[in-house]
Order: C-alpha cells, then structure tokens, then sequence
C-alpha cells in the first residue's frame, strides 16, 4: 500500500511529494498495474472545497494510470496554523481510515 500525503501547496502537491511520484518513472513498467492500494491524506488553509479539487483530480487520475486501488481520501480545509488539526474531526478520520485497511 502506498499513502500520499501532502500539504496544499499553490493548490497542487508539495515538491516534496511530487518528487517521489516522479521516481515512479524509473519503474513504471512494474509498479504500473501492480496489484497495489492506496490512501490520500491531504491538508490546506482555505476552507473552499473547490480548491481542493484539482489535487484530488490529481490523485484519481495517478491511480487510475497506475490501476492502484483507492481505499480512502482524507482531505482536511483549514488547516491553519500549526497545531489546527488538534480537536478536529480529521485525526479520526485518518484513525479510522487506517482502522480499516
Ligand atoms: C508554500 C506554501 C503554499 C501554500 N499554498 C496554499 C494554498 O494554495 N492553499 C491553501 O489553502 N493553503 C496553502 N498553504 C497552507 C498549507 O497548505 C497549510 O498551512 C497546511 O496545513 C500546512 O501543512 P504542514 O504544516 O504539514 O506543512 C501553503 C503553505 C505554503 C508553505
């Protein structure tokens, strides 16, 4: 199983993160269609949904090339400042998400 995760940065991936995907190229030819699964967990300041869209567009559209199999997105708005995410809903999330696999 592979887990993204990234903060929103400029409404795309970090370059931390876009740094690794980019290495899958390295091995596509055996990760592509690889029996894998995969997880999204991502955050940002802003509270407009619409804003995460293209990252989430992003992600689909990663698995669906690869054929990895999506098994849950965690996607958590206002984010803002460091510590936000203490007493939210999403730390439960992600808890649960993991709960499941
Ligand atoms: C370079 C940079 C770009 C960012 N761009 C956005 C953005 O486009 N939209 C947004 O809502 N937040 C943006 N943020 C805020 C972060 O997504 C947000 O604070 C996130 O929770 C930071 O996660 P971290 O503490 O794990 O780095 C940006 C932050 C940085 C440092």
């Amino acid at each position: 199983m592979v887990v993204f995760v990234t903060p929103m940065y400029y409404f795309g991936f970090s370059s931390q993160l876009k740094a690794v995907i980019d290495r899958f190229y390295a091995v596509n030819g055996r990760i592509k269609g690889a029996s894998k699964q995969s997880a999204f967990l991502m955050a940002y300041a802003n509270t407009d949904p619409k804003e995460a869209e293209p990252m989430i567009s992003h992600y689909k559209t990663l698995l669906n090339y690869l054929g990895w199999k999506d098994r849950g997105m965690v996607i958590a708005p206002g984010m803002w400042p460091a510590g936000a995410v203490q007493n939210t809903k999403y730390s439960r999330q992600v808890y649960e998400l993991g709960k499941s696999l």
